[in-house]
């Protein structure tokens, strides 16, 4: 008895050390979980309410911004050089500057945008110029895509949360310098990761499949065998890396929008992953259409190591939680940012099999969905 005592002594400590090293991968409690799938499917969204207190931080709203009578003469009639509100009345247009200052530039003010001494119609700073393509973005979004934001919409409050520089944003990532020769290549991966979750997954995946429309984010075959299906497992690598990337902006896991027992399958998967879908071609088309035209617009100290614009990816707007502000509805009180309407019922058409729903095709806004044999068939030209 007594050996075994000092046995187990002998052992306590590292056997402690060695489980609270086990341990250290997961959360400390309590808890939350969920369920947001059918009875028995495992879909359940795992939450902690110590994280969300962190996250309700980030989300918090704006002060109102009061409202200005309507009326009066157009801004285009009275200002010199109003090329995007010029519609607005006066006092909108006015409403609209005491906005974008509280939203982006509280602290500095209107020279954030506005040279000391200039007369206000002078396009000098930068900072104008890119403002100017900002309200033409958050119109966008706010006109073309309701399918993805429905009547929440976005305002700049949205993305900037009152700084000048988003707290969420990207580039492209050229990855660490390496010695040269076809094995030292690491491919783009097996480096930790921040947009992937500190995984080794592929640490740059948002170039490939968030610039430009029409990238290709599916790699499952829709056959028994794989027959035509020229997706190889790298590019399934770059796929997961962006999932985990939206799993991680929204503050959800895959469950959220998949029925984990067949990812690919939009028949078993919830409503969200259409939304999701959505956001993928809206989030291609900003970068594409207003951010990536900025490049020469900014700065070399805004641009990236590759010299490349500063991007939006989803966390830009949801910055941790599945509606933006927890739904808040964002623009419906200011015109100047365009005119939200709610979205479009994708539950209206269920899809049958693989295909995306109907909607798909048929939202405003969105690049044509082709049937997934088409896209394989495409895929395979050079
Ligand atoms: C975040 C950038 C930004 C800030 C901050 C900002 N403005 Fe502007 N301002 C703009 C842009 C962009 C335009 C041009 C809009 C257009 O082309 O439709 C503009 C145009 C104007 C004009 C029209 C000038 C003319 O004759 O063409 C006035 C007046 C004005 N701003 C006043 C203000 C005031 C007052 C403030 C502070 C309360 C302010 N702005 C803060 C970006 C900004
Ligand atoms: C979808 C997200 C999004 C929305 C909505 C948005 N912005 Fe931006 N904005 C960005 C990103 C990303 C940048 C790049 C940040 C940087 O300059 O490094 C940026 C940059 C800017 C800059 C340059 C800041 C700097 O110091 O370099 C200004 C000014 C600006 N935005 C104004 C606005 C205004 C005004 C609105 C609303 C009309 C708006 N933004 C809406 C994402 C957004
Ligand atoms: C916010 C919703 C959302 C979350 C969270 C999400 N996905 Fe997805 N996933 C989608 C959408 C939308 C598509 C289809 C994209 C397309 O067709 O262009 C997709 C596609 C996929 C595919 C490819 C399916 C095919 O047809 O080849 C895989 C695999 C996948 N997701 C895995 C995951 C994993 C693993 C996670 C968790 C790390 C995850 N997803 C989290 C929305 C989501
Ligand atoms: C311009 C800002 C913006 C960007 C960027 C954005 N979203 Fe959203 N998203 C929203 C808003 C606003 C809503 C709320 C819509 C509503 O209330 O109907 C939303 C809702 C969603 C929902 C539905 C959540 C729910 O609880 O039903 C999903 C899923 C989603 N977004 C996924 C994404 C993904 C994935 C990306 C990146 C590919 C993305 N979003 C990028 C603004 C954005």
């Amino acid at each position: 008895m007594a050996r075994f005592v000092l046995a187990t002594r002998r052992f306590a400590w590292p056997l402690a050390l060695a489980m609270s090293t086990l341990l250290a991968g997961c959360e400390r409690p309590p808890i939350t979980a969920t369920q947001n799938g059918w009875r028995g499917t495992g879909m359940d969204q795992i939450g902690n309410p110590r994280t969300a207190a962190v996250v309700a931080l980030a989300n918090t709203l704006p002060e109102a911004v009061p409202p200005i009578p309507d009326g009066g003469p157009k801004a285009k009639e009275v200002f010199k050089n109003v090329q995007v509100l010029g519609d607005l009345s006066v006092g909108q247009f006015t409403r609209t500057m005491l906005a974008i200052t509280a939203w982006v530039a509280p602290k500095e003010g209107c020279t954030y945008c506005h040279a000391a001494g200039d007369d206000l119609s002078v396009d000098k700073l930068y900072t104008k110029k890119v403002a100017r393509q900002m309200l033409t973005m958050t119109r966008s979004i706010n006109n073309d895509w309701s399918s993805h934001v429905g009547a929440t919409g976005a305002t700049c409050y949205t993305c900037h949360r009152g700084q000048p520089v988003p707290a969420q944003l990207w580039f492209t990532n050229p990855g660490p310098k390496h010695a040269g020769g076809a094995s030292a290549d690491p491919a783009g991966q097996n480096y930790p990761a921040p947009l992937a979750n500190l995984s080794s997954l592929p640490y740059d995946p948002l170039t490939l499949l968030l610039t430009k429309p029409g990238q290709m984010v599916r790699v499952n075959s829709t056959t028994a065998l794989p027959e035509g299906n020229p997706r190889n497992i790298k590019q399934a690598e770059v796929t997961y890396a962006l999932m985990t990337h939206m799993s991680q902006s929204l503050g959800v896991n895959c469950t959220f929008c998949h029925n984990t027992r067949a990812f690919g399958n939009w028949a078993e998967s919830p409503p969200q992953r259409m939304t999701a879908f959505q956001g993928l071609s809206m989030v291609r088309t900003l970068n594409a259409d207003h951010l990536v035209p900025l490049t020469d617009t900014f700065p070399a100290n805004r641009r990236g190591p590759a010299g490349d614009a500063p991007k939006v990816h989803c966390g830009t707007c949801h910055q941790g939680v599945s509606k933006p502000l927890y739904g808040a509805p964002m623009a419906k009180d200011f015109p100047a940012m365009g005119t939200v309407k709610a979205a479009p019922t994708a539950a209206a058409d269920k899809p049958a099999g693989d295909a995306p729903p109907a909607a798909a095709t048929a939202a405003v806004g969105t690049e044509a969905v082709k049937p997934v044999a088409q896209k394989v068939a495409d895929n395979r030209k050079p």
